[in-house]
C-alpha cells in the first residue's frame, strides 16, 4: 500500500492518500477543499489516478474537495447512505467494500459523531493494514457528540464494537488532530483514550460527553450546507437558485415540483405541501407545457433540482428555479412538511 498523511492547519484536519502501488489507483479520504491543488500536484507526482473521493461523515470544520476531484480527474465521491447528502456518486451501506488493486476497503458504520460516520478499513489479503475513524475516534478522544446529528450512545457502541473489535495491532488514523499526533493502534486506545479506554463504561462515557462545553465551530453553518453538496457550492451553468425564505414567501404563485424518488417523502424529512411530485428520471414529459407560473423545483439538498432546472430550461421552460438547500433547510428552518418529523436537519445542530 501507498500511504501518505495529509495535513490542513487551518482546521487540523487530515486527509490520507491511499493508493495500490502495482496498478496505481488511489483514493483520498476527506480531502480539503483549499488543498485541492495540493492533492492534484501529489497525485500527478505520483502517477496516481484518483478512483475514490472518500468522506468519512460530512464534516462542520471545513469544505470538502470531493466534488472538485470529481470535477477535475473523474473521481466518484462516496459518503455513507445514511449522511443525507443527495450530492455523491455513491453512497455506500454497512460492510460496503471498495477496491483499488489489490486492496479493499470496507466502509463501516460508525455514527455517533454524526448519523452518516464511516470508518474505512483498509485491508490487504484480509490483513487490515489501518482503518480510518475520522471523528468517530481520534488519538485518545473522539469527535463531539453535541451537534449535527451527534448522539454519545451511538458513538461509544460504534467504537466499542466495531473498532475495538479490529485486531489490537490495527493502525487507527483520526480525521483530526489539535495537539500533533499522527496515528495510534486499536489495542493502544482501548487502553489509553481518555473518554473511550475499556474501563470507562457507556454512562460515563455519556457523562463525560455532556460536559464538555464547547463553542461551536467557525465553519459549521458553511460547512454543512456546502458539504452536503460534495463542497461545490455554484449552481450548473444558467440555472437560478431561490431560497427557501422566497419560496415560502411566493408560494402562492409558484408552481412546485419535488424531484425526489417517492420513498424519500414518506422519509424523515416529509413532503411540502401544495407541491406536485415528479422524479427527476421523469422530467421534463410530467411536467406538461409550460404555463405562466414560475416552475420551482427542489429535492433533499439542491443537488438533483439543479439538474432538474437545467433539463426544464432545455426542454423550453424559460421561468425556472431550483431551490437551493432542497427539503433538508425547509426543515431546518422549520417550514411546514406533511409526515416526516424526527428530521434532525444540519442547519439547526451542525
Ligand atoms: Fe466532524
Amino acid at each position: 500500500m501507498l500511504f501518505r498523511q495529509l495535513f490542513d492547519h487551518a482546521s487540523s484536519t487530515y486527509t490520507y492518500l491511499v493508493a495500490d502501488e502495482e496498478t496505481r489507483e488511489a483514493a483520498l479520504i476527506d480531502a480539503v477543499r483549499e488543498q485541492v491543488e495540493r492533492d492534484v500536484e501529489l497525485l500527478a507526482e505520483l502517477d496516481l489516478t484518483l478512483v475514490y473521493a472518500l468522506e468519512t461523515h460530512v464534516h462542520a470544520d471545513h469544505v470538502t474537495a470531493s466534488g472538485l476531484l470529481r470535477e477535475r480527474l473523474g473521481a466518484e465521491t462516496v459518503l455513507s447512505a445514511a449522511a443525507g447528502a443527495g450530492c455523491p456518486d455513491r453512497l455506500v451501506e454497512d460492510g460496503e467494500v471498495l477496491r483499488l488493486g489489490r486492496l479493499e476497503i470496507e466502509a463501516r458504520h460508525t455514527p455517533g459523531h454524526t448519523d452518516g460516520d464511516v470508518t474505512y478499513v483498509v485491508r490487504d489479503g484480509g490483513r487490515p493494514l489501518a482503518a480510518f475513524t475520522g471523528d468517530t475516534m481520534l488519538i485518545r478522544g473522539c469527535g463531539r457528540t453535541d451537534f449535527q446529528q451527534g448522539d454519545a450512545e451511538r458513538l461509544y457502541d460504534s467504537v466499542h464494537r466495531r473498532i475495538f473489535s479490529l485486531p489490537d495491532e490495527t493502525p487507527i488514523y483520526p480525521g483530526h488532530d489539535y495537539r500533533g499526533f499522527t496515528s495510534s493502534t486499536v489495542g493502544e486506545e482501548k487502553r489509553l483514550n481518555r473518554r473511550l479506554r475499556e474501563d470507562i463504561g457507556r454512562a460515563a462515557f455519556v457523562q463525560i460527553m455532556e460536559n464538555l462545553d464547547l463553542a461551536q465551530p467557525k465553519q459549521i453553518h458553511v460547512a454543512v450546507p456546502a458539504n452536503l453538496r460534495c463542497g461545490i457550492e455554484r449552481p450548473p451553468e444558467g440555472v437560478v437558485e431561490v431560497s427557501e425564505e422566497w419560496v415560502r414567501e411566493h408560494a402562492e404563485g409558484l408552481r412546485l415540483v419535488d424531484v425526489r424518488e417517492a420513498d424519500e417523502l414518506r422519509g424523515p424529512l416529509g413532503a411540502m405541501p401544495g407541491a406536485e411530485h415528479h422524479p427527476l428520471a421523469t422530467l421534463p414529459a410530467a411536467l406538461g407545457a409550460p404555463d405562466e407560473r414560475t416552475v420551482v423545483v427542489f429535492c433533499r439538498s439542491g443537488g438533483r433540482s439543479a439538474r432538474a432546472a437545467e433539463r426544464l430550461a432545455e426542454a423550453g421552460f424559460t421561468r425556472v428555479v431550483s431551490m437551493a438547500g432542497g427539503m433538508t433547510r425547509w426543515n431546518a428552518l422549520g417550514y411546514p412538511a406533511i409526515g416526516g418529523g424526527a428530521a434532525r436537519s444540519p442547519a439547526e445542530c451542525g
